[in-house]
């Protein structure tokens, strides 16, 4: 019997080596090598096709003029939020990778999916998950679902390949990529060749037929897509399903997308008969709240191409230590401890003795640094004490000198808040350029220092 072929593999970005490493030479990540089995069987085992592609054809350079520019069809998923983090649909032939901590819901996301896209042949398949389990999720999910919703149970490609050729799916969900396994490699599933494997022979498939394939991902503890990193690099869209599991909001954010912007948001309810669409986010990132509370200020935000208002909270406190604390959740810490650093420098208020906390309001994630105002605003608020009303929201960076300054697409924050009846905004004097500000309801205020802030506000 020949000798097995083995090699080790880092388990963080996927680096081949002979012998075992410390430290990754590529990642520079250490400890993250494991011993897998890589002999490729000689034998002919079939997978999709694996002959006909790479000979057959010999590209060949062309003029970047001379290239007939197709317009990519997309399919309508039917669920708008998943169309839109998508960049509008899904694109043919595409593969989108969908990561997301255990028990949040990708399971139930897909396959909703699954039984409400009607006139398209549809393939779940499932390593995870009996038939059985399936069915039974499925009648509490979808009422009445679609005919045209196929389920396999199975975990070899080979196999899963020929039941493809039989069925011919218009689109393929695999749940998930970490079960499938290739006869190509010996390792056990999961492990990163068998994950790189997998994932080439389903891209193959996707590309040479035009059958868009979701795979759902585990991610590690970390947060990191479990497998190589490489996984990212080959699919086309990476998607994120996030938030916290005790609470009822998800979050679908797309984090790379070769077809669509990426920072792109869909929000979900999970309910008991599955995800509900969340198609107004700004209604429950306000909390309702009767009396106005101090350390409260509401944030017009982008995430994506979406505008959202969003609440920031913040809590000064004495700090009973000699180190104060400062936390923030959904919010960079290091951001906001250069906010502080401002309104320590230029507004003169003692906060280098205060315990600072700051919360972004359902469980979402700010990059926009057009919530800056507002968390300078909410923080002020709570060390003063002074309530800000609720009819007030903020949209402006703050720059290193307190100087206010302008952020993008201004109109479609301000038509947001407009519609969402609040009663002033508050942005930087350098958005003010071009704006029409009769057409809106609320009030604009403009400033360019956050000395005016302060003092139009407290
Ligand atoms: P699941 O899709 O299995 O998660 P994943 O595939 O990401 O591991 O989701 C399981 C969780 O969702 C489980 O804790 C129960 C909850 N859930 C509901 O609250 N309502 C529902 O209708 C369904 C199907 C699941
Ligand atoms: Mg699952």
């Amino acid at each position: 019997m020949a000798k097995s072929k083995t090699a080790y593999f880092c388990q963080s970005c996927g680096y081949e080596s002979a012998k075992w490493l410390g430290k990754c030479p590529s990642c520079s990540q250490w400890n993250t090598f494991v011993e897998e089995v890589v002999e490729k069987s000689t034998s002919a085992i079939p997978t999709w096709k694996t002959e006909s592609s790479s000979s057959r054809r010999v590209s060949k350079p062309s003029r970047v003029n001379e290239i007939q520019a197709s317009t990519e069809t997309r399919i309508l998923t039917g669920d708008q939020e998943l169309d839109r983090v998508l960049g509008g649909g899904l694109v043919e032939g595409s593969l989108v990778l969908i990561g997301g901590e255990p028990g949040i819901g990708k399971s139930t996301l897909m396959l909703q999916l699954a039984l409400s896209l009607k006139g398209k042949k549809l393939l779940y398949i499932s390593g995870e998950e009996s038939e059985q389990q399936i069915k039974m999720r499925a009648e509490r999910i979808v009422k009445n679902p679609s005919a045209d919703c196929y389920i396999l149970t199975e975990t070899s490609t080979q196999n899963i390949f020929k039941q493809i050729e039989i069925l011919e799916p218009e689109i393929l969900i695999v749940d998930s990529i970490q079960t499938l396994h290739s006869s190509h490699i010996d390792s056990t599933p999961g492990s990163v060749s068998q994950v790189r494997e997998c994932t080439a022979e389903l891209l193959r498939f996707a590309k040479e037929t035009g059958t868009p394939i979701f795979l759902i991902g585990h991610i590690t503890k970390d947060g990191a897509i479990a497998g190589p990193k490489i996984l990212e690099h080959m699919v086309d869209t990476v998607l994120q399903f996030e938030g916290d599991r005790h609470h009822v909001y998800r979050i679908l954010r797309s984090i790379k997308n070769r077809f669509g912007a990426a920072a792109e948001l869909g929000i979900y309810e999970m309910q008991g008969s599955g995800l509900r669409e969340v198609s107004n986010p700004s209604e429950i990132l306000l909390s309702q709240r009767e009396e106005e509370l101090s350390g409260i200020a509401i944030a017009a935000m982008l995430e994506g191409a979406r505008p959202m208002l969003i609440e920031t909270q913040a809590l000064v406190s004495h700090a009973a230590y000699g180190t104060p604390q400062r936390s923030a959740t959904g919010f960079d810490t290091k951001r906001m401890n250069m906010l502080l650093a401002v309104l320590e420098k230029r507004c003169g208020f003692r906060l280098s003795t205060q315990d600072v906390f700051l919360n972004i309001a359902g469980g979402i994630r700010v990059e926009d640094p057009a919530i800056d105002l507002a968390v300078l605003i909410a923080i002020i608020s709570s060390h003063e004490d002074i309530p800000v009303s609720s009819k007030n929201c903020f949209a402006a960076e703050v720059g290193l000198s307190g100087e206010i300054r302008a952020v993008n697409r201004i109109e479609q924050r301000i038509a947001e808040a407009d519609k969402l009846g609040f009663e002033t905004i508050y942005i930087s004097k350098y958005n003010l350029k071009g704006l029409a500000l009769e057409k809106y309801q609320l009030e604009v205020k403009a400033v360019s220092k956050i000395e005016e802030v302060f003092n139009l506000i407290f």
